[in-house]
């Protein structure tokens, strides 16, 4: 159990108008840090008020990227409660993305008071209106002041809020995605299944890309073949074709998403064929061709579910569903955002007060 410190801050900001929000640009009154040292393990945990970093320009995390990100969200029931959505899942995560790229690991459930800690001094930041919600960014970065390449020996974890609306601003109108055949996001053996700066950093040649031929976002293949279909965008991707729901297995490249395990789970409790497998772009456009592609949508924290309205690979046009929003894309949507604004009951006890 954590002693966290509270230090409040002396002036707060005025909160922002719920209509105007958009993604990740507006900040709360606080923060949590927590520092870590070799040989002492986490010390110092306290909530402070928002305010700047300071570190040496030697810190490891400027050369080498050794820092890990978590994002999951809380939300405001009708009856002024305050929810989270699966934290526990992105504690998890958080260990699993350590691992791999050799920061210590966290104590989970001091993680979890952490995140109710802060959430619970900021509170007044939490929206109420459909759509809206706080943002949760845990984080960790390397802070020893070295530039030999090893893994560091002091870090912060820090957990900052934004209140958010869409992620998209298309909201849930389906997107347009290019297929990308030159740059891939992970591969297996890499770190693609860890929630980590470096894979955002790969992603942003082919996002420029996108958006210049008019697109939102890339529909990510495979590293080795530009065979099989990974991500969409920062987003786990999902096909229903002939009746079936296909998603990419997790191999190693694709980052296992707190809401595409919700979307698996809520789809086999609904009696719908869901499938765990890869799927060749080659397999994707014959079933679009042959007129059995009946919907596409990605899924993440951030905008929930997205539905795909079109794909272009190599100038071949793909509309799916008419370019409109697919039955089963609403009913996960309507489904998950309800269970997480608490206007539908729990049964799976994915929601933490
Ligand atoms: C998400 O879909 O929640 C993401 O991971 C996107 C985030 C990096 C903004």
């Amino acid at each position: 159990m954590l002693n966290i410190r509270i230090e409040k801050a002396t002036t707060l900001k005025e909160k922002p108008d719920p209509n105007q929000l958009g993604f990740g640009n507006i900040f709360t009154d606080h923060m949590f840090i927590m520092d870590y040292e070799e040989g002492k393990g986490w010390i110092d945990p306290r909530i402070v008020p928002y305010q700047d970093v300071v570190l040496a320009p030697s810190a490891m995390v400027f050369h080498y990227g050794q820092e890990m990100f978590e994002g999951l969200k809380a939300y405001r029931t009708k009856s002024d409660e305050i929810l989270l959505f699966r934290p526990e899942m992105n504690i998890k995560r958080t260990n699993t993305t350590n691992q791999r790229i050799c920061i210590p690991q966290v104590n989970e459930a001091d993680v979890l008071q952490a995140i109710k800690a802060i959430v619970e001094v900021d509170k007044d930041w939490v929206p109420s209106l459909p759509g809206t919600s706080l943002y949760i960014r845990p984080f960790i970065i390397a802070t020893d002041p070295f530039l030999g390449v090893r893994p560091a020996n002091m870090y912060k974890l820090m957990i900052i809020l934004s209140p958010v609306g869409a992620y998209y601003k298309e909201g849930m109108n389906p997107v347009k995605i290019w297929v990308e055949t030159e740059y891939v996001r992970a591969v297996k053996g890499g770190v693609g299944f860890a929630k980590t700066g470096a894979n955002y950093a790969a992603s942003l040649k082919a996002q420029m890309k996108a958006k210049e031929k008019g697109y939102t976002q890339v529909l990510w293949l495979d590293g080795v073949e530009r065979k099989y279909i990974e991500e969409v965008g920062t987003m786990n991707v999902f096909f229903k074709i002939d009746g079936e729901i296909i998603t990419p297995s997790l191999e190693g490249s694709i980052l296992p998403g707190v809401t595409r395990d919700s979307v698996i789970q809520l789809l086999k409790d609904w009696n719908m064929k869901v499938s765990e497998r890869k799927l060749s772009i080659d397999d994707l456009y014959l079933a679009h061709e042959e007129g059995r592609l009946e919907e596409v949508f990605g899924t993440g924290t951030a905008a929930v579910i997205s539905p795909v309205g079109l794909l272009d690979w190599d100038g071949r046009q793909l509309t799916v569903n008419n370019g409109e929003i697919g039955p089963v894309a609403r009913k996960l949507y309507d489904t998950i955002t309800g269970v997480q604004c608490g206007t539908i009951e729990d049964t799976y006890n994915w929601t933490v007060k």
